[in-house]
This record gives C-alpha cells, structure tokens and sequence, in this order.
C-alpha cells in the first residue's frame, strides 16, 4: 500500500472484539469440541485443554494480535508483509504465504458446510427435515442433500451455497467497519442467545445430569496418553482461529494506541464460554438422554457432521416445538460459520488490498471470482475425500507450522523485549510477570513438541495416504497437486507485490 493511503479501521472496541470472537466461535465449538472430549476423556479432557489454553492458545491469541498491529501500522495487512516487519529476510515474505493460503483452503470447504446449515434452517421452517424421523431417515435425508445418495442431486445444496457464498462476499464487498463489524455486532449476540435458548432447554430434559455426567466423568487414565495431549492442543488451535492468519489480518485493522491484551483476553474467554459452556452442555448430554449410553457413544464416535446434522435433529423431532428448535440449533451455526468464514477470506482481501495495492472492492470482486471457482472441488468431489484432505492441509497441517513461525520469529527474531513491549503498548492490563518465560520458552517449546509428535503419529500416516481407499488415491493426489499450485501461486503474486514495493521505494 502506498503510504498515505487510507487503511480500513475497526469502529469500536466492542467490534474488533465481537469479529475476533467470531472468528473463533464457530462449528468448532458446537461440533467438534463436544466431540473431542467425549472420545478423549470426558471431564479428564479439560486438563489437557485448558494447560494447551494457558500455554498455547492465550499467548498465540496476544502474539497474533500484537504482529498485526505492528505490521498493520506500516500498511501491511497480512502475514508475507507482517511478518517480513519482524525480520528483514529474504525467505520469511514466503513463509507468510502459509497465513494467506491456509485461511483459503479452509474457507473453500467450510462455506460449502456452512450453506448446508443453511439448508437445514430452512428444512427445519418448512417441515420437511421432519419427514422421517428415525436415525436411516436422517442419514438418508443428509446424504440426498450432499448429493451422495444414488439419484439425487446437488441442485438444493448448491443454491444454498451460491446464497451462501454471496452473503460471504456482501459483507467483504462493505469493508471492515461496514461489513465484517457490522456482521459481528449483529450475529454474535443472537447467536449466544440462541444457545442459551437451547442450552435451557436441553437442562430441562429428564434425567439431563446423568447425560453431562456421561459426558464430563473424568477418566484420568487417558492423561498419560500423547494423543490425547494432541486433541486438546489440536482442538486449542482451531477454536481460537489461531496460526490461521486471520486473527493477525483483523489486528492489522486496530490503531496504534489500541489495547491488545485486555481485548484479545476478552475474544479468547468469549470463545470459551461459547465452547464450554455451551458446547459441552447441548450435543451429548442430549443424546445420552434420547439415546442412552450406548446411542450417546456411538454417537460421540460417529463424529460432528452426524452429531449436528443427523443426531440433533433426530433429538428435535421427538420434543414439542421441536421446528423452533432446530431453526434456533442451525441459525446458531450457520451464523458461528459465517462470523469465522469471512475472517478466513480477509487475509487473501487484505494481501491484494494492502500489499498488491488495487482497491478492496476489487480485490473482494477478483477473489470471489477465484474462491467460487475453488469451492466447485469440495461441491463436486465431496465422496472422494476431498473435504478431509482440504482440512487437513489447511485445517490441522498450516495451523500448527503457522503457530510455530510467527512465534518464533516473534519471540526470538525480534526478541522477547521488544515483544514484550509491542504487546504492552497501549494496554489496559498488564499480563502477569511469570507469563513472560513461558512465551519466551515454554509456549515455543510446547509448539515443537505437538509438531514433532503429530507429524510422526498422524502427518506421515495421512502423508503415505494409509486409510484412503483406493477409488479415492486419484482424487487425494490430484487435490494435493491442486493445493500445491495454489501456494505457488501466492508466493508468486508476493514476489509481484515485493517488486512493486521495491520500485516505489515502499521497502528496502
Ligand atoms: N475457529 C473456528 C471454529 O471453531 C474456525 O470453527
């Protein structure tokens, strides 16, 4: 961006807050993390989660937010710039190019999931989710809806999406304060509304205490077992949105003065409660009390996609107003993934915006153009594994690599000191002393320990291709090679973006 050129700005406090918040709460919290504690522990879980919360999260949380900020004051808004302000090196524009395309992949399936919510809010008015209210009924509604099933076909899904993916692009197209803020402003609220609504009606469910006892009795024999420890680290990343790139672009967005401690506390416990509280308290102990224990944890074992799609429905067929219900359950989730699906394309916005120098709204037409086309392989190729390829790479691989490198170079490139008061400048609160070793040794320490022991038990597996049926290798490989040209076609516009830079003596 050429200097003088006016920068998008959060308006409020409360906004910059309410979109980080919404970045982070998302189907993460309501699918996947109920999800993860019942198969790794229970209540036992939570020692785990909240010591990767302490450790990892809540430092990456205040190491993203003050990368942002710094980099956003020198017109950058995204990681190949940001992070090329944290250390003049001729390799570290392109290791930011992870913080640009890790948020695509992402976002090319999870809007694709996200327009089924969608669909599913709209079933849930009209009746028709209804129709057959047994557990083969709903699967079978759910696989005619992907256009899985033999003879269907994706006609209702893909206009969902299209609604989908331009309700997406509206609020990118408005900009940051007229968009993305407003959104969050608007969605955040109701969303916690409609899970407290959900979450009392779930507590007066009969013998409810047993389903949370289900849930939450601790099981400390797993406490010894790494994977384990990986889960909640793994489920820490995620649900914060952290070593994505898009906490990063968001702070890119705050002024020189602004808090960053207290706010980016703020988002985290946000997300927590929504979490926790809510996303423990509504799948499964509900479907321990329609199901009982072994419906409960086959349930649990079935994972998120059949636990929001086909159990929770099943749940709201069978109690009075249960229509209203399930329009509450998938409004409340389609607005989670909205609020986090436009935080995933702001990066790619803010690189063509910011770095690339052509205005936003072009930048928002011209990626929109190029995202549509990418969500065509997810749409399309849903059966042959595309969708957990994507995730992986984009959803688990990048987050963890990201995390590492901006902490790193944070850290112990443009030093402890200096970050230390990068973080502190402008703050309303000061974080205590003692965390100031544990972000200098431990939290780094800890992201080496989680790389190194998740690339030995899952990366080399899924790498080798091990579980993937055969009629799927083709698609997998040919995904991969998608994904590969798609990174190179970043870093190439960041060299393009660097020369120009160059040339208007932007940069040294
Ligand atoms: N943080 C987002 C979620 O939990 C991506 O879904």
């Amino acid at each position: 961006m050429s200097e003088g050129k006016e920068r998008q700005q959060w308006g409020t406090k409360l906004g910059i807050i309410l979109a980080v918040a919404g970045s982070a709460v998302g189907l993460g919290n309501f699918l996947r993390f109920p999800v993860q504690a019942a198969q790794n522990g229970g209540g036992a879980f939570l020692i785990p989660y909240f010591i990767s919360l302490i450790l990892l999260g809540i430092p990456l949380m205040w190491i993203e937010w003050a990368i942002g900020r710094h980099g956003g004051l020198f017109g950058h808004g995204s990681a190949p710039f940001i992070l090329n302000r944290l250390w003049k090196n001729r390799v570290v524009k392109y290791l930011g190019v992870i913080g640009v395309f890790g948020p695509i992949v992402i976002f090319i399936y999870y809007t694709y999931i996200e327009s089924w919510l969608l669909g599913y809010a709209f079933f849930s008015i009209t009746g028709q989710l209804f129709s057959t209210v047994t557990p083969e009924g709903m699967k079978s509604f759910l696989s005619i809806y992907q256009g899985l099933a033999s003879g269907s076909n994706l006609g209702t899904a893909y206009i969902f999406f299209v609604i989908t993916f331009l309700i997406n692009f509206y609020f990118l197209y408005r900009g940051v304060q007229g968009g993305i803020e407003l959104l969050c402003k608007v969605a955040m609220p109701l969303l916690f509304i409609f899970g407290f609504i959900i979450a009392g009606r779930v507590l007066l469910l009969p013998h409810i205490f047993t389903g949370f006892g289900f849930l939450w009795n601790p099981d400390f024999s797993v406490l010894t077992s790494a994977k384990v420890w990986m889960a909640a680290a793994g489920q820490i990343f995620f649900t914060l949105s952290v070593g994505i790139g898009a906490i990063l672009t968001y702070a890119s967005y705050l002024k020189k003065g602004d808090d960053i401690i207290l706010s980016g506390l703020t988002a985290a416990s946000t997300n927590e409660l929504a979490e926790v509280v809510l996303g423990g308290s509504i799948i499964i102990p509900a479907a321990f009390v329609f199901f009982g224990v072994a419906g409960a944890t086959a349930a649990a074992q079935s994972g998120a996609f059949n636990l929001g799609f086909v159990t929770m429905p099943l749940i709201f067929g069978q109690i009075p107003l249960g229509a209203v219900f399930a329009l509450l359950w998938f409004g409340l989730l389609f607005l989670a993934g909205i609020t986090s699906s436009v935080s995933l394309a702001e990066p790619a916005v803010a690189f063509f915006a910011d770095d690339f120098g052509i205005s936003r709204k072009k930048a928002v037409v011209w990626l929109g153009v190029i995202l549509f086309i990418l969500c065509q392989f997810p749409i399309f190729f849903l059966g042959q594994g595309v969708v957990d390829e994507l995730d992986f790479w984009g959803g688990t691989f990048c987050l963890v690599i990201f995390g590492t490198i901006e902490t790193v170079l944070f850290v112990w490139v443009f030093g402890i000191e200096k970050a230390w008061a990068e973080m502190h400048h402008g703050a309303e609160m000061r974080i205590p002393g003692f965390y100031k070793p544990i972000i200098k040794y431990v939290t780094p320490l800890f992201l080496f320990l989680i790389l190194g022991f998740w690339f030995f038990q899952q990366g080399i597996p899924v790498i080798m291709m091990q579980g993937v049926a055969a009629a799927q290798q083709p698609y997998v490989l040919a995904t991969r090679i998608g994904l590969v040209v798609l990174f190179l076609a970043i870093a190439l516009f960041v060299r393009l973006a660097w020369y120009k830079k160059k040339k208007a003596g932007e940069i040294e």
